[in-house]
C-alpha cells in the first residue's frame, strides 16, 4: 500500500521542482501523477517537440527516488490542433460545439482526433515507455467528465451508422428492433439516421439506448487505441485510467477489460454535495462525507480493475467545483486514505500536490498552500505513510460474502424511459448497496456477466434487460438472490417482453407484472409487512402470482414475492422497508448481520478488521472484547478509525 501525489512540474518555477521532490519523498509519497494536461508544453507547436523540460521533471522525480505514473496529454488538445481540425469538436445535446478553453474539448468519434491521439501517444510513450522511473500509465483523464460521453456531431453519426450496420446487418432488422412503425420512424438504409437529439419530443427509446451503447464503445475503442500503444511502447507497465464517481454513462466494466487496474477519483465532499442526497444527510456529513459513497466506489473499481485498483485522485481539502465546498474534518484525510486500503486500493494518491494560484481551481485545495506551507491534507498524509510503514503489507482482499450486479445498460434503460420523475437505476442499486453496508458486510460490485460462484447473497437492484446467461449464473452459484422491480421489463432492443415482464426471470420465479404505475413523492406505494406498515417509493407493480407474498400492498397484492431462495420485489422500497428486506435475505443467506451505530462501516481486508466513523458523534468500536489493536483503540471520535486483526477462518 502506497500513497502518490498529482503533480503539475508546468505550473511551476524549475527552481522548486528538486525541492518538492524531497518533500515528496520525505512525506512517504512514492508516486507521482504527472502530464495528464501538458500537450501544449510537450508540443507547442505541431510537430515540435519540447521534451527538455520534461525530461527534467522525470528526472528530478527519479532522482528523489520517486515513481511516476505518466499520462498521455489526450484531455486537453491544444489551440493548434483545434483549429487545424475544428470538427473534432463534441456538439452538445442542442447541437453546439463544445469549445476551446476549457478541457475535454473533443468528440470520441473524430477520427482525425483519434490520430492526433495516436500520434502523441507514439510520441510521450517512446520517450519515456522505458525510462526506470515510469512505473505505470494513465490513458487521457477522466473519460466522460464534464458532460463528454455523448456527442451529437457530424463525425459521431456517421460512427453511429457504421455502428447500427454491424449491429444489425440489414436496416430491415433495425427497424424491427426499433419498432420503428411506430410514427412512421422507418428508415430505407443506415445513412439515414440520425442521433436522437434535437426531435419535437421524445426520440423512440430504443434509438436512445442504441446512442447509449455506441457512445460506451467509442469511449472503449479511444481508450483501446492508446492502451495498445502504450503496451507496445512500454512493457511491463501497469496502464489504468482515472474514471469518476456516480458516472454511468458509459460501460466501465467493459473499458476495464482493457486495463491492467482500475483507478478512480474520489472527492466524498464533493459528491455529497452534488447528488440526490437529502438536506438532513448534507449537512450531517458535511465534513466527513456520506458514509457509504467512497466505499461503493471501491467496491465498484475493484471489480472493473479486476481485483486491481488505486485511488487516482484523493481529496485534501476543499474543493472548488460543488455548489458549496465545505473543508473536511481534521481527520478525514487520513480516515478517506485507510478506507480505500481497507477495500484493498494498491495505492491511494492526493489530488494535487500544491494548491495553484491561477486557472479554473486556484480555489481547490492541494496537499500544500499556494505559499508552500503544508496543509491540514498534508499533515495527515504524512500521518498515514508513518502508519503505513508500521503496519506491514496486508493480505490482499478476499472475496466478500454478497454481490451486488451493476449494469451500466440498466442505468441508461432507466434514463431512457424512467416512467417515475427521479426513478435512477444508480440510486437504487445505492441504497441496496448502503441497506447491506448498514449490517456491516463487506459487498463485491459485478457485472451482470459475472461468476457468481462462492457468494452467499446476490443483490440485482433491477436487471430491466435480463440475459438466460445471467441466470443460469446465479441459479449455479446456489446464491440467496434478491431482484429489485423492474428486473426483466425490456428485452434487449428495449421492448416489453411478449410474456410481460419480469421476462425471462418468469421460469425461474412464476411472477407476472401485470400492470406497472409511478406515484409522486407522498403518493405511497405503502407496504405491509408482520402488520406494520412501510413506505415505498415511485413505483409500484401488480403482481400475478401464486407464490405467497412475504409482504403486501396496501392496496392489495403482492410487494415481495419469493421461490425457494429467490426474492422478487415490486416496489422501491423505503429505508425501513429496506432494511428489513435485506436483513432478512442476508439472515436467509446465513451472515452474520450486525447492527452498526449511525455513521459507523466495518470492512475487513485480509485479517485485518477496519472499523470508520463518519459521525460527528464519538462512537464505540464494535470490535470484540480482547482485540488486538492495530490502529486506534475502542473509541472511535469523529473521524476516526479503528483496525483490528481477526482470526483466519
Ligand atoms: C477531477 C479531475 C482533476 C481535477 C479534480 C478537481 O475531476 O480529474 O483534473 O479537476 O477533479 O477536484
Amino acid at each position: 500500500m502506497k500513497l502518490g501525489v498529482c503533480y503539475y512540474p508546468e505550473h511551476w518555477p524549475e527552481a522548486f521542482w528538486a525541492d518538492d521532490a524531497l518533500r515528496m519523498a520525505g512525506l512517504g509519497i512514492a508516486w507521482v501523477r504527472i502530464g495528464e494536461f501538458a500537450w501544449s508544453r510537450i508540443e507547442p507547436e505541431p510537430g515540435r517537440f519540447d521534451w527538455a523540460w520534461l525530461d527534467r521533471a522525470v528526472e528530478t522525480l527519479a532522482g528523489a527516488g520517486l515513481k511516476v505514473v505518466m499520462c498521455t496529454p489526450t484531455a486537453t488538445p491544444p489551440k493548434w490542433l483545434v483549429d487545424a481540425h475544428p470538427d473534432m469538436l463534441a456538439l452538445d445535446a442542442e447541437g453546439r460545439p463544445r469549445r476551446f478553453g476549457s478541457r475535454r474539448h473533443y468528440c470520441f468519434s473524430s477520427e482525425a482526433y483519434r490520430a492526433e491521439c495516436a500520434r502523441i501517444t507514439e510520441a510521450v510513450a517512446g520517450r519515456y515507455g522505458r525510462h526506470p522511473a515510469v512505473g505505470a500509465w494513465q490513458t487521457d483523464n477522466e473519460f466522460g467528465c464534464h458532460d463528454t460521453t455523448l456527442s451529437y456531431s457530424a463525425n459521431a453519426a456517421r460512427g453511429f451508422q457504421t455502428w447500427l450496420a454491424q449491429r444489425y446487418q440489414s436496416v430491415e432488422a433495425l427497424n424491427r428492433a426499433w419498432g420503428a412503425a411506430f410514427w412512421s420512424q422507418e428508415y430505407r438504409d443506415f445513412d439515414e439516421v440520425e442521433p436522437p437529439n434535437l426531435t419535437v419530443t421524445e426520440a423512440n427509446p430504443s434509438h436512445r439506448l442504441d446512442y447509449n451503447r455506441f457512445a460506451s464503445d467509442e469511449v472503449a475503442r479511444f481508450n483501446r487505441l492508446q492502451v495498445e500503444i502504450l503496451r507496445r511502447l512500454s512493457p511491463g507497465r501497469d496502464v489504468t485510467h482515472n474514471f469518476m464517481g456516480f458516472y454511468t454513462e458509459f460501460d466501465h466494466f467493459a473499458v476495464g477489460r482493457d486495463l491492467d487496474l482500475a483507478s478512480w477519483d474520489s472527492y466524498p465532499l464533493g459528491f455529497l454535495e452534488q447528488f440526490w442526497f437529502p438536506e438532513d444527510e448534507k449537512l450531517r456529513y458535511l465534513r466527513q462525507g456520506h458514509p457509504d459513497v467512497s466505499a461503493f466506489h471501491h467496491d465498484l473499481y475493484r471489480g472493473v480493475g479486476r481485483g486491481r485498483w488505486w485511488v487516482m485522485e484523493q481529496q485534501p481539502g476543499p474543493v472548488n467545483w460543488a455548489r458549496y465546498n465545505p473543508a473536511p474534518l481534521p481527520g478525514m484525510v487520513r480516515s478517506w486514505t485507510w478506507e480505500a486500503f481497507a477495500h484493498g486500493a494498491e495505492v491511494v494518491s492526493y489530488f494535487r500536490w500544491r494548491q495553484a494560484p491561477f486557472g479554473q481551481e486556484q480555489m481547490h485545495a492541494g496537499l500544500n498552500r499556494p505559499d508552500n506551507v503544508l496543509d491540514q491534507g498534508g499533515v495527515e498524509a504524512g500521518e498515514v505513510a508513518r502508519e503505513l510503514a508500521g503496519f506491514g503489507e496486508p493480505e490482499p482482499c478476499r472475496r466478500a460474502p454478497v454481490a451486488l450486479v451493476f449494469s451500466y445498460e440498466a442505468d441508461w434503460q432507466f434514463g431512457v424511459q424512467p416512467h417515475a420523475r427521479g426513478f435512477r437505476w444508480l440510486q437504487l442499486a445505492f441504497e441496496m448497496y448502503t441497506a447491506l453496508r448498514r449490517l456491516g458486510l463487506d459487498v463485491d460490485i459485478v457485472p451482470p456477466d459475472a461468476d457468481f460462484t462462492g457468494y452467499a447473497l446476490v443483490v440485482a437492484p433491477s436487471l430491466p434487460i435480463l440475459d438466460e446467461a445471467t441466470l443460469d449464473a446465479l441459479e449455479a452459484c446456489g446464491a440467496v438472490v434478491l431482484f429489485g422491480p423492474r428486473t426483466g421489463s425490456r428485452t434487449r432492443e428495449g421492448h416489453i417482453p411478449a410474456s410481460l415482464p419480469p421476462g425471462p426471470l418468469q421460469g425461474r420465479l412464476p411472477v407476472r407484472v401485470t400492470r406497472v404505475e409511478s406515484l409522486r413523492p407522498g403518493a405511497g406505494p405503502e407496504v405491509e409487512l408482520a402488520g406494520r406498515t412501510f413506505a415505498g417509493r415511485l413505483w409500484r407493480e401488480v403482481l400475478e402470482t401464486d407464490l405467497p407474498a412475504l409482504a403486501t400492498f396496501a392496496e392489495g397484492g403482492a410487494a415481495w414475492a419469493s421461490r425457494e431462495s429467490w426474492h422478487y420485489l415490486a416496489t422501491w422500497p423505503g429505508t425501513a422497508l429496506l432494511d428489513l428486506v435485506i436483513a432478512r435475505v442476508a439472515l436467509e443467506a446465513d451472515l452474520p448481520v450486525e447492527t452498526l451505530e449511525e455513521g459507523v462501516r466495518l470492512r475487513r481486508r485480509g485479517d485485518v478488521h477496519f472499523a470508520f466513523n463518519f459521525s460527528p458523534e464519538t462512537r464505540r468500536t464494535p470490535a470484540p472484547v480482547g482485540a488486538r489493536y492495530v490502529l486506534g483503540g475502542r473509541d472511535l471520535p469523529p473521524a476516526g478509525l479503528a483496525a483490528w486483526r481477526i482470526e483466519s477462518p
